[in-house]
């Protein structure tokens, strides 16, 4: 079986608590954190802030990726430089994502597309070349908690029997046990963990991180 990087999603955690959530986390033995950063226009919601990002930079030495749901990269990208983001994720739909992804190797990080459900390959493949990993969407971006979009596996069908893929997959939204395991058997490295992993939420129920990555695995 083909070892899956477990990211668990920092917006779904508990607030209140990132000190202990981070810890256990750590010691659960979790890949990267997913960090999402929103500023209410790329989408309707906001989820974590820069100062929650060098926060949890501080309690671990995991790899951390930001999600940039914003509707100009720009303004971002030198916090995240600053702040010590290891894996950085441009929207394709905010425009402009080749020049991005060119600053974003230019500092030294990994290069990320992240697309919406409804964006075709077709319009994001002349990119290809210039990232580490594609972020595909399952759900619309901005809320946890939803279903995911059908069509979006046709594209995954898609990107999982391209020859010589030189970048990662990583799946976000709605990644269910179930869609672990069915993506990771067909080549799929990555899987943002939210409330549909079980991970947190109500379905966690009582269980501990350790014993919802050991299933996960
Ligand atoms: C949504 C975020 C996700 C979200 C996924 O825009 O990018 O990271 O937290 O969580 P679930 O599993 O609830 O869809
Ligand atoms: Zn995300």
């Amino acid at each position: 079986m083909a070892y899956k990087i477990l990211c668990p999603s920092i917006m779904c955690a508990d607030f209140g608590n990132f000190r202990a959530e981070i810890t256990e986390m750590d010691a659960a033995g979790i890949d990267q954190y997913h960090m999402d950063i929103m500023d209410g226009e790329f989408v309707p919601n906001f989820a974590l802030s820069w100062a929650d990002f060098a926060a949890v930079r501080k309690m671990t030495s995991k790899p951390m990726d930001v999600h940039l749901m914003v509707k100009f990269p720009s303004v971002h990208l030198p916090y995240a430089f600053k702040n010590g983001a290891d894996i950085i994720y441009v929207h394709y739909e905010s425009g402009n994502a080749a020049n991005y992804l060119y600053e974003i190797k230019a500092n030294g990080r990994k290069a990320g597309l992240a697309i919406n459900p409804e964006t075709k390959i077709e319009e994001v493949k002349n990119l290809f070349p210039l990232i580490d990993t594609l972020l595909v969407m399952r759900v619309k971006p901005g809320f946890a908690g939803q279903a995911a979009v059908p069509e979006v596996e046709k594209k995954l069908d898609f990107l999982t029997n391209m020859p010589n893929r030189k970048f990662s997959i990583r799946l976000d939204g709605c990644v269910s046990p179930d869609v672990i395991s069915k993506w990771s058997a067909r080549g799929i490295e990555e899987f943002v963990c939210g409330t549909a992993s079980e991970m947190f939420g109500k379905k966690r129920g009582l269980r501990s991180y350790k014993e919802i990555v050991e299933k996960l695995r």
